[in-house]
């Protein structure tokens, strides 16, 4: 419990001044930056393509000739440039900066290479050999730029987040991975039905959201559900930080939106823990507990087909 109050003071007061915020992502990029460069890629990494790789198989959300937006594309573009292994898909990485790390990207593509015997099951011969081949031309590119143009990729960044400048019904997918937790509260809704505008009908949105407490990432002895004790005004003045802020949006607040938004869910997975000696806040006393459980969900929701026109009478 200390620890996690010494990093939660210690984010507050980085994120109170601007260039002590700057100051703080330079560093916090570079050091994840080394670790990804030149460390073990984390199993999860492989889960995730493992995952998409079923679920296109499934349900098809993921194909040749499709166009992609990965909203929160991060350090190394994970969820587009794997499923470009496998799929002839165009896509548009967007974040609100630029965070990427091509020593990072071409390392854990290297140890993915070594390891994709472990989704032969998934895929065709033919798309297995092609993720070979895909894997050395973007092992071989000498800059993000000339990797977007094998792959056919565009990279934008919009500081406002905002996805106004996509035109209507242009992607077939809108996939995300720990991206939703850190966009403000306020303007979620707004986002999500952004997102759906830009769909197709009939196409997709994948997105996975971490919704444990981060700051209990530093302090093992700290319930990982451990935000819900706090009320709103105390978690503003103690969690709430503009350098790692996280929204604390709940699995069914999540459901809730997308399902207003016009999505309807095709396919959920989620991790609970119990919640056993939480004290919850008013805030999460009147939501289900069951749900409350969720640590992490992640949600497949497709959007409905082009009604057909009804035939004039
Ligand atoms: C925890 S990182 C995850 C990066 C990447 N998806 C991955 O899994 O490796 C969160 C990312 O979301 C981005 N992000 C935060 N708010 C955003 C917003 N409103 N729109 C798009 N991206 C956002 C951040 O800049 C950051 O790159």
């Amino acid at each position: 419990m200390r620890r996690y109050l010494a990093v939660a003071v210690g984010l507050k007061a980085f994120s109170s001044c601007g260039p002590m915020r700057r100051a703080y992502r330079a560093l916090g990029n570079q050091r994840g930056g080394r670790e990804r460069a030149c460390g073990r890629m984390p199993d999860y990494y492989l889960e995730r393509v493992k995952e998409m790789l079923q679920l296109a198989r499934t349900y098809g959300m993921a194909k040749d000739g499709g166009r992609v937006l990965e909203l929160g594309t991060g350090w190394l573009h994970w969820e587009a440039v794997t499923m470009r292994l496998f799929f002839d898909v165009e896509a548009v990485l967007f974040d609100v900066w630029d965070n990427r790390q091509l020593l990072g990207m071409k390392n854990y593509l290297q140890q993915l290479r070594a390891r994709l015997p472990e989704v032969k099951d998934v895929v065709s011969p033919s798309q297995l050999a092609r993720a070979y081949d895909q894997i050395d031309v973007a092992l071989g590119v000498a800059g993000f730029e000339e990797l977007y143009r094998r792959f056919g990729f565009q990279y934008v960044i919009d500081g406002s987040g905002s996805l106004d400048q996509f035109p209507a019904e242009s992607f077939d997918l809108v996939v995300s991975r720990g991206v939703l937790e850190h966009v403000g509260r306020d303007i979620a809704s707004s986002l999500v039905e952004n997102s759906v505008r830009i769909l197709r009908p009939g196409g997709w949105a994948l997105h996975s959201i971490n919704i444990e407490d981060h700051l209990a990432n530093y302090d093992s002895t700290v319930h990982r559900k451990f935000y819900l004790e706090f009320p709103e005004w105390l978690w503003k003045i103690i969690g709430q930080n503009e350098v790692q802020y996280i929204n604390r949006l709940q699995r069914a607040e999540w459901v809730n939106i997308f399902l207003l938004s016009g999505l309807e869910l095709a396919d959920e997975r989620g991790a609970k823990v119990d919640l056993n000696g939480l004290k919850l806040a008013a805030r999460y006393r009147q939501m289900d507990r069951e749900d409350l459980q969720h640590t992490f969900v992640r949600l497949l929701l497709k959007k409905q087909e082009a009604k057909a026109l009804a035939k004039p009478q």
